[in-house]
């Protein structure tokens, strides 16, 4: 399943490694909610349980890229903003009315694409930098 961390999205950072491993299950948890059809009140609150890991997540991160004067901070931290921006794109959907379990879905897997994109392009590449100026 696409929502599982895999071995591949290794960064070799202990912690990066263990926070995305957390946002895999807490993405896990969103579609799962979705996919059995709880009620809208619970997707909600599973949105807000994930967003609320994503925004600690890449506060770590760029605290990281801060003190170690990581000298791609610009350009990561502004992927982190544009994910930021989606993500509060579909929890106010949530608080309109209209909003589908298939839109949720449709979301989800795009944000875990990415995900899995922005490690590979970007956190891969700042493990390698925090290793290599430790
Ligand atoms: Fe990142």
């Amino acid at each position: 399943m696409a929502t599982e961390w895999n071995k591949n999205l290794e960064t070799g950072n202990i912690n990066i490694d263990n926070q995305h491993k957390e946002l895999f299950r807490r993405f896990d948890c969103l579609m799962e909610a979705c996919n059995q059809r709880k009620g809208k009140e619970e997707v909600h609150k599973v949105l807000l349980f994930l967003g609320d890991y994503v925004r600690t997540h890449f506060a770590m991160e760029e605290e990281l890229q801060r003190s170690h004067n990581y000298p791609h901070y610009p350009a990561h931290k502004e992927q982190h903003v544009g994910f930021i921006r989606d993500l509060e794109k579909l929890e106010q959907q949530f608080d309109q009315e209209g909003v589908t379990l298939g839109l949720v879905i449709q979301t989800n897997q795009r944000m875990v694409d990415w995900l899995i994109n922005h490690i590979f392009g970007k956190d891969k590449d700042l493990a390698a930098y925090l290793r290599a100026n430790a």
